[in-house]
């Protein structure tokens, strides 16, 4: 296998807050630092992209102190974590809309990709991110020119390879995409759990990655066996 993307919806942190009787930001600041956990460990893992759903286009609807504490822990993620991922040869960028993001956020997301860019594993967070959004914007932007299937998942990735997703997590207990990677999860494999994201351990993430191993991906085809 060239490259190993892991995509995962971290869902959750509220109701872990909830159960403790603690405030619903509580949950987002445990599970900032199951972030750090997994990213360290996915790189263990073999992933050379993981993209993380951080804060989704719909998640402005929720309370504006819950959406400030979120972009305050998106910011200080930027401002301590990213520099020492990328002196360690991660590249990081961001994806989603851009517009409607705190100044000082955008700011440290430009450095942060530019002093980045030769990075080989790459970290991708999801910040006002809509998939629907994105292939309507990618669609709009290419719409004169007749563009392959890969031309289109490169112009949705930013410019970058076309970023399928190989294997989906999904924490919390949900069975459902919500918005997140639509097009690149295709021929994605599947995980849900009903553990909650600030409960994610880098040995739940090994199971997921296990049980990736085991699956049998035919794209369409029949199997080998199947083959003869
Ligand atoms: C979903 O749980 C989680 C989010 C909307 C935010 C995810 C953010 C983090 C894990 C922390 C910051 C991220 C980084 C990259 C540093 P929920 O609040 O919907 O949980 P619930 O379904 O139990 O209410």
């Amino acid at each position: 296998m060239s490259g190993f993307h892991v995509a995962i919806a971290m869902d959750g942190n509220g109701r872990w807050a909830t159960r403790r009787g603690l405030p619903r930001p509580a949950g987002h600041l445990e599970g900032a630092r199951t972030v750090r956990r997994i990213v360290e460990a996915a790189s263990e893992l073999g992933v050379t992209t993981l993209t993380l759903f951080a804060f989704g286009s719909n998640n402005w609807k929720r309370p504006p102190d819950e959406v400030a504490g979120l972009m305050r822990l998106l910011e200080q993620y930027l401002h301590d974590d990213a520099w020492k991922l990328i002196e360690r040869g991660a590249r990081l960028t961001l994806i989603g809309r851009r517009d409607r993001l705190p100044p000082h956020l955008l700011a440290s997301i430009a450095r942060i990709e530019a002093a980045s860019r030769d990075g080989d594993v790459h970290l991708r967070i999801a910040i006002d991110y809509s998939a629907r959004e994105q292939i309507v914007q990618a669609a709009a932007e290419c719409a004169a020119n007749v563009l392959s299937l890969e031309d289109f998942g490169r112009r949705l990735a930013g410019g970058d390879e076309a970023e399928a997703v190989d294997l989906m997590i999904r924490t919390g207990g949900e069975k459902r995409l919500s918005d997140f990677l639509l097009w690149e999860c295709a021929y994605a494999e599947l995980f849900f759990t009903d553990v909650l994201w600030p409960d994610f351990t880098p040995e739940h993430l090994a199971e997921a990655v296990a049980d990736f191993h085991r699956r049998d991906r035919r794209y369409g085809a029949v199997s080998q066996a199947a083959a003869g």
